[in-house]
């Protein structure tokens, strides 16, 4: 699956390390999440303009809450029963071996930590996670109180459906001692991306030789731009996609797979997969 080519550029260059990976929701496909866009995508079946915007929620909320309680149950479920896979624990892997300095993902399903990857910005959030958006204060989720959450979104309500949904609602996304009311943390469409997040990227991007780019079109901004950023800076870009994402021109090495498989190649050619495997 990887060409000659890139099979002697790991071989050479990563085990001087200093790689960086970015990565999408292709590399949580095999764990069973599937992506947004193409085939089988997310944005088939529930459309953008009024899934992943704040408007569009509040007009979902407020005009058809049982599609909203519908799209809740099948996201959180979907992420409850995902694990990580081998792309995931590769990278985190590479990271434990001292040759990855850190992942950033687009991706809201905590695989990577999970994996144990330690160094991760995460740009559009963490679906295990609620913030108060006024005072940005940020609380991790137990999966247990999520799965919680999720089974009494599945029970026949009595009431009507949107005040049993404000129920819910109240119960899982209190009110903040500031007085705000926390949400999932994820980055909606039209929504500043958190700063904290964004200059630990450009702190990894500067810094990279080489640049991994894993499981995404590379269609959404800014985080679309990196590739391109780090190539600016010297870095070398490898692309892993099943198909070619929009910027597949830019990349110096392409290969199309699937992550997980690429990855173990990719281990394999650097040689340290035993390393891995035993620490
Ligand atoms: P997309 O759904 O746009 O792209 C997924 C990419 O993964 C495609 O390039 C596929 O070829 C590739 N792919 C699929 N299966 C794969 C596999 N098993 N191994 C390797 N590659 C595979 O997902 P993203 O690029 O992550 O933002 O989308 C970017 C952002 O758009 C998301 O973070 C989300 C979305 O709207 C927000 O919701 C704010």
């Amino acid at each position: 699956m990887i060409d000659v080519k890139l099979k002697k550029f790991v071989r050479e260059v990563f085990p001087k390390g200093n790689i960086v990976a970015f990565t999408g929701a292709g590399i949580s496909y095999e764990s069973g999440i599937p992506t947004f866009r193409g085939k089988g995508g997310l944005w088939e079946r529930y459309d953008p303009e009024l899934f992943a915007t704040p408007e569009g929620l509040a007009h979902v909320l407020h005009n058809d809450p049982g599609r909203m309680r519908a799209f809740m149950v099948e996201t959180f479920s979907v992420l409850l029963a995902a694990h990580p896979n081998p792309a995931h624990l590769a990278l985190a892997g590479l990271e434990k071996a001292g040759l990855l300095n850190g992942v950033i993902t687009q991706n809201v399903d905590d695989l990577h930590r999970r994996a144990g990857s330690r160094s991760v910005a995460e740009l559009h959030g963490n679906c295990f996670r609620i913030r108060c958006p006024r005072c940005q204060s940020r609380i991790m989720l137990e999966r247990e109180r999520v799965a919680e959450m999720v089974k009494l979104l599945q029970m026949p309500s009595d009431k009507d459906e949107a005040r049993s949904l404000a129920h819910i609602k109240d119960r899982y996304f209190p009110k903040c001692r500031c007085g705000g009311r926390f949400r999932t943390d994820v980055v909606l469409f039209g929504e500043t991306l958190p700063e904290e997040e964004m200059e630990k990227a450009y702190r990894m991007l500067d810094g990279c030789c080489v640049l991994l780019v894993v499981g995404s079109s590379l269609s959404v901004f800014p985080a679309a731009s990196f590739p391109m950023h780090a190539k600016q800076r010297g870095a070398a870009v490898i692309e892993i996609n099943l198909e070619p994402s929009e910027q597949a021109g830019l990349a110096d090495y392409r290969a199309f797979g699937s992550a997980g498989e690429v990855l173990t190649e990719v281990l394999n050619a650097v040689r340290i997969r035993g390393r891995i495997v035993q620490d």
